[in-house]
């Protein structure tokens, strides 16, 4: 590995699932990688699950292990946070980590609400400092090529329709009072958990605008609730200046998979994008109308590159931005945050989901 690529120190906020995800692709030997990730330091809520998770998921690293967030906000040889936490704390972390003049890379949903999120990049903007919601679909190769396929190659004519669902069953009844899933002051229901990933492929798929001068769309939006919580949703996106719709669900009610995972509609063919749900696409098919306009031929395979599950290309994205000095992701920018919170926000009010946060 070539010594001159950027290094990126990284503190790691919390011991949960996603953090294990996120830090097992950090660590990937990767011979051609253009970016070297450390753990620097981790903080849980308690020494003994800092210690747990470093031993059990980075045991060729030497982190600090800290029995606090403070300690790792604190630590001079961090260069990046990544927050790992339910979205309820999205808000307190990222402040917290830019009150100390951190780096931030913060989990999706980025806040509970848009407020919050706009208090967050204030901040951000106030400190100077680096702040990028770590929607890590739209970092993977593939989407990049999707696009360009679909609006400057206009491989299938006019894209006029998609649909995406994402599933996941959740026993809501039967989980600890302390999960993310079981109330809405923890940020409960399928949106901003799930949800987020059919729309983040209707904005992908259906504009073709870069992510600082998105169009947005209009929502239509109908949520169930049970146990207290949002366990479905379904959403009709419509472009003003297109006409184009994207019909997007999520449940906590299903593990039935839909396959596959995304369909873009166009007037000369459709795309097929295949994977283990939303968040996790492998590879997608084109298949072109033949001249009857009745049926379709066999199908061009695109396929990438696997590496991990995939959130290296977002780490090193987030590494290389923080690298050259850039205060916002141009994948990602905060511009873009704020659209998709205030969009969810606006599917939340037609649905009847509140969070005690909505009214602080
Ligand atoms: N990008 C993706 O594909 C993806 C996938 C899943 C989740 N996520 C996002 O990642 C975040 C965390 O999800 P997760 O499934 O990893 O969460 P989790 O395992 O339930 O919790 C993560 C950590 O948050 C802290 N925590 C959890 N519940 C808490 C509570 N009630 N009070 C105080 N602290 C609590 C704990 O930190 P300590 O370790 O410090 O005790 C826990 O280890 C969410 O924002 C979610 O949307 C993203």
């Amino acid at each position: 590995m070539s010594s001159n690529i950027p290094t990126c120190r990284w503190g790691i906020i919390s011991t949960g699932m996603i953090s294990s995800w996120f830090v097992a692709d950090l660590i990937l030997d990767r011979p051609d990688a253009k970016v070297k990730h450390i753990i620097q330091s981790i903080g849980a809520s308690s020494v003994q699950k800092a210690q747990a998770f470093a031993f059990r998921h980075c045991p060729k690293s030497s982190p600090t292990i800290n029995g606090s967030y403070e300690e790792v906000y604190a630590d001079p040889n961090v260069d990046c946070v990544y927050i790992g936490t339910p979205i309820s704390f999205h808000k307190k972390n990222c402040l917290d980590a830019i009150a100390a003049g951190k780096n931030v890379l913060c989990e999706k949903a980025f806040t509970i609400n848009a407020q919050e999120a706009k208090e967050v990049f204030e901040a951000a903007q106030k400190k100077s400092v680096y702040v990028h919601e770590a929607m890590w679909l739209r970092h993977r190769p593939m989407i990049a090529k999707l696009r360009q396929l679909l609006y400057e190659d206009n491989v299938i004519g006019d894209v006029f329709r998609m649909s995406c669902d994402f599933f996941d069953r959740i026993d809501i009844p039967n989980l600890p009072e302390t999960s993310r899933y079981k109330h809405p002051k923890l940020g409960a229901g399928t949106l901003l958990d799930i949800g987020i990933y059919p729309l983040t492929w209707a904005f992908l798929t259906l504009d073709p605008n870069p992510p600082d001068n998105a169009e947005r769309p209009n929502v239509l939006a109908a949520q169930v609730h049970q146990h207290g919580v949002e366990v479905t949703s379904s959403v009709l996106v419509q472009y003003p200046s297109s006409g184009r719709q994207g019909v997007i669900t999520s449940t906590h009610m299903s593990n039935k998979p839909s396959n596959p995972i995304c369909r873009v509609y166009g007037t000369k063919g459709y795309v097929d994008v295949t994977g283990e749900k939303p968040s996790h696409p492998h590879f997608f098919t084109v298949y072109k109308s033949k001249e009857d306009h009745q049926t379709f031929d066999q199908g061009q395979k695109y396929e990438f590159l696997h590496v991990g599950q995939g959130f290296i290309f977002e780490a090193d994205n987030t590494a290389l931005d923080i690298a050259a000095g850039r205060k916002e992701s141009a994948i990602m920018p905060w511009k873009e945050t704020m659209r998709v919170m205030e969009l969810m926000d606006e599917i939340r009010k037609q649905g009847g989901t509140e969070y005690p946060q909505d009214h602080e």
